[in-house]
């Protein structure tokens, strides 16, 4: 099964990168409480990709707070409270139910999504996790649409994503208000970006 949560890893200069990311994981080892093995699948242009090949370690978080998330995914994200890994090359979010410290231990073989197999080497418990929130579900749907803008275009993801703010609105609260309203600003940004490119093209010359 694929949890979703937040990856952070080294950057070339050691600072803090962090992604949205779902890592494949044993079903088993979830129902046990105990995650001992990752299968990470970040696209191979991604930074993420970059920093695990470079650097091939890092932190899987499992968190509820869909804003860090939002901002991930919007490049708004300022900077989150964190501290140095124990066993690894990386950094541990503060604010976290889970963090999982991990080492890729097998590579797989290169194409447009890498496909690294990881070993849990540190797990950290953080503030427990609240319960679901339809609101909370709604906006990772949103920021999963936002990350393929590129693929879907702005309409369908305008469309989705008004489908889903019934969902926030309805049961959210402040942290998930504030989260999807980036996700739409964001969709507007892509859209008023198409129009002035078509603009641009159909100019005379
Ligand atoms: C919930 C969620 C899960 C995601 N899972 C993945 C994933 O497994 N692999 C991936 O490449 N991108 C995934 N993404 C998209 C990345 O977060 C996004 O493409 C990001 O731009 C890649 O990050 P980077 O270039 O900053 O490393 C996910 C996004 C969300 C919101």
């Amino acid at each position: 099964m694929i949890l979703e949560g937040i990856l952070t890893t080294c950057a070339a200069d050691g600072r803090l990168h962090l992604a949205a990311m779902g890592p494949e994981v044993e079903e088993e080892e979830v129902l046990r409480g105990r995650l001992e093995r990752l299968v990470l699948k970040p696209f191979a242009d991604s930074v993420t990709a970059r920093n695990l090949t470079r650097q091939p370690e890092g932190v899987f978080h499992l968190t509820d707070d869909v804003l860090l998330v939002a901002q991930a995914v919007t490049g708004t994200l300022v900077p989150p409270d964190c501290r140095r890994a124990d066993e690894v090359q990386g950094w541990v979010l503060a604010d976290a139910c889970q963090a999982f410290e991990f080492r890729v231990v097998d590579g797989g073989t290169p194409g447009d999504r890498l496909r690294l197999t990881a070993e849990v080497v540190r797990v950290h418990q953080g503030r427990p996790f609240m319960g679901f929130n339809r609101g909370r579900q709604a906006v990772l749907e949103g920021a999963i649409l936002v990350t393929r803008l590129h693929l879907l275009g702005p309409e369908r993801v305008a469309a989705e994503l008004a489908s889903l703010l019934v969902l926030v609105e309805k049961t959210g609260g402040r942290r998930e208000q504030a989260a999807f309203a980036l996700l739409q600003q964001q969709v507007a940004r892509h859209r008023e970006r198409d129009q002035a490119r078509g603009a641009a093209s159909s100019a005379p010359g």
